[in-house]
């Protein structure tokens, strides 16, 4: 989604902007934006598409000025052209601002400034900030307090940064929902939407809580809430290398996490197994942990990738722990009134820590009594800061906007959780050894499943040009086979779609004949003989079959079109290996169609608006 950044000290604003505004780019956006101030004139530059598109108008320009804000925007309110990229301006054109979030209100205060003289530009609810500043800083009271003013009229979401030739040696910012991050340096600060903005200049940062604003100075800063209280932030140290947050030799970011992956299974787990007990150990539940080990219900709310980890999870937690579990969207789970009790868990899960729906489900669940835990990457993020405990992934910055490695660090967290829980109640510590045992072996499996890289590339060199794929799984592959379908479609853009492999013959079947690749995730677990049959089904009716299988099982070579064999765990554990060729066929199929893997068209990484 939207990015910011900003800088303010003694060197040249723009190359700092624009570099990190190429870091931002992974967040997903559709156009692109830059103001510098220099000697009291204010010189924005924006252009749709890519950053680079950017740059080239810049080419040529001389851009002098040491304070500055620019912006990525991924469009909601108003078509991706020039007059809606960020930054925006008042009626003055003195006050200049980018945006992240969304001003729900923005209709009915455009319609009061508008009888008081002001005329729109855009159509972007941004615009009316601005305006609402203005109209309150004609009033006469100082600039500070007519952005606080506005911000209190203001409904809905957004992280704002903020420049003004009224004080032109000050960067105002401001944060509800949308997650704003200021570096500090020496004679210099830095404002950036995430880390990774900012993290090539500073370590040392403080976050913006929701309700805080931050006047932003080359020196120093004041941090406010909105009504006017001074707030005290307390400084941290960013732990990620900017190493992380590179390529390191990989063509995309995707294909660089996808190979992480036999690491981050590892530190997923790193520290929390025990093997002699057969249970896992996880600290940051421990001030919840009674209601953790006694819930009576648990729910899962996620989004996207993370939601697909819930479903693994739900069925192991269902299986190991004997506790109802309850899986759901959290656009939907924050809307629908659930029934709750005090009794229940609710388990978050999210790479990012910013999703706004997730955010949402998690304050609606604390309103209703539950104890909440986080399952979270981004360390400090938003939801890992508001939930009762929680469980980081550790899988480290993930960059590709198809979230790959997290899936299987979110599984392997799951797992943990199951056997934790599991091990307080029926779980001999002889089967919970048996998991640990399996689960210290997975990062060597997850090797293994990377080497099918050759063959999986080839399939995809065959398939293609296919313009429907259809992926089926059972059991727990069968969340499996709607990540799968979610990798290809985000990326390649080709319709895909995830089911559960029996549900085929209620209607899915119709679409099969010859020109149909359906990918069959058939591992031997408990559900095998079943898939079987429904594959069984598909050749019937001249569908493609690439089976995704157990190494060693050469029975489905003579039923499929192609195998993908695969090494063999724990039924709970298999969706860590098998989801493995699947990340591979997307992406690859994505690259030989000239997609653009790490930026696909309309997705965003983080998601921060509802
Ligand atoms: C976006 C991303 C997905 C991600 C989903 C949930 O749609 O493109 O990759 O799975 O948001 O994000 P979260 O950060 O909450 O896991």
């Amino acid at each position: 989604m939207c990015g910011i950044v900003g800088y303010i000290g003694d060197r040249e604003a723009r190359p700092i902007l624009m570099d990190g505004l190429k870091r931002l780019e992974y967040r997903g956006y559709d156009s692109a934006g830059i103001a510098i101030i220099h000697k009291g004139r204010i010189s924005i530059t924006k252009q749709v598409g890519k950053i680079a598109a950017l740059e080239e108008d810049l080419n040529g320009t001389h851009l002098p000025g040491t304070l500055g804000i620019a912006h990525t925007r991924w469009a909601t309110h108003g078509e991706p052209n020039q007059t809606n990229a960020h930054p925006h301006t008042d009626g003055t054109g003195n006050i200049v601002l980018v945006h992240n979030g969304i001003i729900e209100n923005y209709n009915a205060l455009r319609k009061i400034l508008g009888e008081k003289g002001h005329t729109f530009r855009t159509e972007t609810d941004t615009e009316t900030i601005a305006h609402l500043i203005e109209e309150f800083y004609r009033n006469g009271t100082t600039f500070e307090e007519a952005f606080r003013m506005a911000l209190s009229e203001v409904d809905g979401t957004y992280g704002i940064a903020l420049i003004t030739k009224y004080e032109p040696d000050k960067i105002f910012c401001a944060r509800k929902g949308s997650p704003l991050v200021v570096g500090i340096g020496e004679g210099e600060n830095f404002i950036g939407s995430d880390a990774s903005a900012i993290i090539a200049h500073t370590r040392n940062v403080f976050y913006l809580e929701d309700g805080e604003i931050a006047v932003i100075s080359k020196d120093g800063f004041v941090t406010k809430t909105i009504e006017n209280e001074l707030v005290q932030k307390k400084i941290e140290k960013i732990s990620f290398d900017l190493e992380r947050i590179e390529k390191a030799g990989y063509p995309h970011f995707m294909l660089k996490e996808i190979y992480e992956q036999p690491h981050t299974v590892a530190d997923a787990m790193r520290g929390r197994l025990i093997e002699e007990e057969g249970v896992a150990k996880l600290g940051g539940l421990t001030p919840i942990l009674h209601n953790v080990l006694r819930s009576r219900k648990i729910f899962i709310t996620a989004c996207g990738t993370s939601y697909h980890a819930g479903l693994v999870g739900e069925y192991m937690l269902e299986q190991y722990c004997r506790v109802p579990v309850e899986v759901e969207y959290a656009s939907e789970f924050r809307y629908r009134d659930p029934i709750i009790e005090d009794d229940n868990l609710v388990v978050v899960i999210t790479q990012s820590g910013e999703t706004a729906d997730t955010l949402a489900a998690l304050r609606e669940a604390k309103r209703k009594g539950a104890t909440v835990m986080g399952l979270v990457n981004v360390v400090g993020s938003t939801i890992a800061r508001e939930t009762h405990g929680g469980t980081y992934i550790h899988a480290g910055p993930e960059i590709g906007v198809a979230s790959t490695k997290a899936f299987t660090s979110q599984v392997a967290a799951l797992t943990l959780l199951t056997l934790m829980i599991a091990r307080t109640k029926s779980m001999s510590a002889e089967d919970g050894r048996k998991i640990v045992k399996e689960m210290k072996d997975l990062p060597v499996k997850v090797e293994q499943a990377l080497k099918t890289a050759d063959l999986v590339q080839a399939i995809a060199e065959e398939f293609r040009d296919k313009r429907n794929f259809l992926y089926l799984g059972r059991g727990y592959n069968y969340p499996v086979a709607l990540e799968g379908a979610l990798k290809l479609k985000e990326i390649s853009y080709i319709h895909a779609e995830g089911y559960p492999a029996a549900e085929m013959k209620h209607g899915p079947i119709a679409l099969i004949d010859d020109d149909m690749p359906v990918v069959v995730i058939a591992t031997q677990d408990s559900t095998y003989e079943k898939i079987v049959s429904n594959i069984e089904e598909v050749k019937a009716r001249r569908g493609r079959v690439i089976a995704v299988v157990s190494e060693g099982d050469d029975k489905l070579d003579r039923l499929v079109d192609y195998t993908i064999p695969i090494p063999m765990t724990l039924d709970l554990l298999q969706p860590i290996i098998s989801i493995i060729p699947l990340q591979l066929l997307a992406y690859h199929i994505a690259v030989m169609r000239g997609c653009d893997v790490d930026q696909p068209r309309n997705l965003a990484k983080s998601v921060t608006v509802e």
